[in-house]
């Protein structure tokens, strides 16, 4: 089955339905959203536009916008892709200095016009946007229908706009604190009143928000792409805090009205780094550019003489000698970088490392107690499963330490140490140049865990640190035979059902290779611990079954050899990936992808690039959306 657009569309159509169905029981909110806010002297309408293009990621079920223009609020919103609310906006123009915009991924209440942000109160004096949960909103609903209010949507943010207003005494920010108090859940707010047409308010808990600052004119956005053609001075503002900003100030405090004083926080980032910078999508040109993230997680963090130097995490020794535990969690691709990491550390700092999905993790009974580290890896920094096994872990005394891709955000904000992967912005779907500064950076707090416990001497430590220096170029070769890669793409890309084998490493590996093709190209796929093939997968195994057969491993490509043996004497069509120095593999596999000698613990974040095109050419066969695949969001941040 394909993913052509007539298709596709059906389908997502149909998983909605059953899912906002679902979503009903379990009342969850708007969760996966993103939201732009803009005052100033511009037409806010193109900035609102803009913002929200690069936020389309985020959710893209719907998008709306509100603006104020003559001491009234003009709201257009519709259901569907941006570009259907950029028609609308055609025919029902809107313009105004001061608006907010709201881009929707549907939890609660199925995609429609009326569902999509911004909502109002009955009388238009106020508009809102929200990305979180209010997990309170249906006894609130109830209060406010008893007192009057009409609700028109199916969402749990309608209780926003109609609460403001319930408090409204002709201060502005009053209302809203007084509202704030009343919340329990999750929210990033934006907020505008046509009585306040001077001021745009902000309000964060436990869903993204940064406030950018300009000349004469200030912004709030979800993520700071949405707002980096404007401005590089953001505020990453805090927890329980809110903004109010106007056209040539902002003003932070906490939602209970203390004044806060923050640094400003100047972007690196280039424009085109969140552009497609002339790759057909985002997916492909973050691919390319894990030589360049590799490369800027690794050289702040080795000194001159080539030895680790992660120091501003201020990794306490002490602690760190007394650890006996290392508790390994995140999600997706996150968690697979994790399991590499896990090798790591109990490789070279020898202490056990038990690896766990965030989702199971924090149901399960974990033994935890204050000689336990955690280490949470997520590209985000705002999974909520991964957010809830952090907060798990602190309640019963670990400490956490984050391998995060984001600055300020939610999951940093909450650990005791920080380790940035400074990868850039990933606005595709499909994780790739995060999960390979994900294992760099695991790979350097193994190493630093090491020397702080004496598993380690520095000559080894240099020695390794050399190796990881390399991986950039290395990466670059396989960049360069992307074309052998697209072959094999066209060959397999019909295919029902494809695994992944691999054993150790490899295994992890193949992982997260057969997440890459699921996720974009909806073709079936399994990732199977090569030894385990003959326990049950193995009835699968037909003539012309692809097999990616992972074989990076010097210590274990003899058993590689076989289990490759095993399935080609079952008909399957393998594609072999190996070290160029392993010659014999191209006797016995269809094709082969040879990756440059390295050290078996770091072939992965190699081996890995040609798996990811795999998935990519595949997927393009394929017709599907490769950046914004169906179903599925960027950021995960509902359970
Ligand atoms: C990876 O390609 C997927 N998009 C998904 O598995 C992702 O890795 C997972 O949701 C974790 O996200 P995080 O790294 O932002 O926490």
């Amino acid at each position: 089955m394909s993913c052509h657009p007539k298709n596709y569309t059906n389908l997502v159509s149909d998983y909605r339905d059953k899912s906002s169905s679902a979503a009903k029981i379990f009342r969850r909110g708007e969760n996966m959203c993103g939201i732009v806010g803009y005052i100033g002297s511009k037409n806010a309408t193109d900035i609102l536009l803009e913002g929200l293009g690069k936020l389309e990621y985020r959710g893209y079920d719907s998008a709306g916008i509100a603006v104020i223009k003559d001491n009234s609020i003009q709201v257009e919103k519709r259901k569907g892709r941006l570009a259907v609310l950029k028609e609308s906006l055609e025919d029902n123009h809107v313009e105004g200095n001061v608006g907010i915009g709201h881009t929707r991924w549907a939890t609660h209440g199925e995609p429609s016009d009326v569902n999509s942000h911004p909502h109002l109160n009955n009388e238009h004096t106020v508009a809102v946007v929200h990305n979180g949960i209010i997990e309170n909103y249906l006894s609130l609903r109830q209060e406010l229908t008893e007192k009057g209010y009409t609700f028109k949507s199916e969402t749990d943010t309608e209780v926003l706009p109609f609460l403001i207003d319930y408090y409204y005494e002709g201060d502005l920010v009053e209302a809203v604190k007084k509202t704030i108090s009343r919340l329990e859940g999750a929210y990033a707010l934006g907020i505008i009143h046509k009585h306040h047409p001077d001021m745009l308010i902000a309000v964060r808990k436990d869903s993204p928000l940064v406030i950018g600052v300009g000349e004469g004119e200030n912004f709030i956005a979800s993520d700071i792409p949405a707002i980096l053609n404007y401005t590089r001075q953001v505020y990453l503002i805090d927890n329980n805090e809110m903004a109010v900003l106007t056209n040539d100030s902002v003003e932070i405090m906490k939602t209970d009205g203390t004044k806060v004083d923050k640094e400003i926080y100047n972007v690196e980032w280039d424009v085109e780094a969140a552009e497609k910078g002339g790759y057909a999508h985002f997916m492909l040109k973050e691919i390319h550019e894990q030589p360049k993230a590799v490369k800027d997680t690794l050289s702040p963090r080795v000194d001159k003489d080539g030895m680790v130097n992660i120091k501003d995490l201020k990794l306490d020794e002490d602690y760190i000698k007394r650890i006996n535990k290392v508790y390994m969690v995140a999600c997706g691709t996150a968690y697979h970088a994790g399991l590499i990491g896990k090798a790591f550390i109990e490789k070279y700092a020898n202490i056990p490392v038990v690896a766990d999905i965030a989702s199971e993790f924090r149901y399960a009974n974990p033994f935890i107690d204050e000689n336990t580290l955690m280490i949470v890896v997520s590209q985000s920094g705002e999974t909520a499963d991964t957010l809830a096994a952090l907060r798990l872990a602190k309640e019963k005394g670990a400490k956490v330490l984050a391998v995060t891709n984001v600055v300020g955000s939610s999951i940093a904000r909450e650990s005791d140490y920080v380790f940035y992967t400074w990868a850039g912005p990933e606005i595709a779907v499909a994780s790739t140049k995060a999960y390979t500064t994900q294992i760099i950076g695991l790979a350097l707090i193994s190493l630093d865990m090491a020397l702080k416990r004496g598993t380690i001497d520095e000559i080894k430590v240099k020695e390794i640190v050399g190796q990881i220096w390399k991986l950039s170029d290395k990466i670059e070769m396989i960049l360069n035979r992307e074309e052998e890669i697209k072959d094999m793409a066209n060959e397999i890309h019909t295919s029902e059902d494809i695994f992944y084998i691999g054993r150790g490493l490899d295994y992890y590996l193949a992982l997260e290779g057969s997440l890459k093709l699921k996720e974009i190209s909806y073709i079936h796929s399994e990732a199977m611990a090569a030894g385990e093939l003959k326990h049950g997968t193995l009835a699968l195994i037909d003539k012309k079954t692809p097999v990616i057969a992972i074989a990076t491993q010097d210590s274990l490509y003899d058993k590689m050899l076989s289990n490759i043996k095993e399935v080609k004497a079952r008909g399957a069509y393998v594609i072999g990936v190996a070290k160029e120095t392993n010659k014999e593999i191209e006797e016995i596999v269809d094709k082969v992808i040879y990756i440059p000698e390295v050290m078996d613990e770091l072939a992965t974040p190699i081996a890995v690039v040609p798996l990811q095109m795999l998935a990519y050419y595949v997927a393009l066969n394929r017709g599907c959306d490769i950046d914004k695949p169906r179903n599925l969001a960027k950021s995960v941040t509902v359970e």
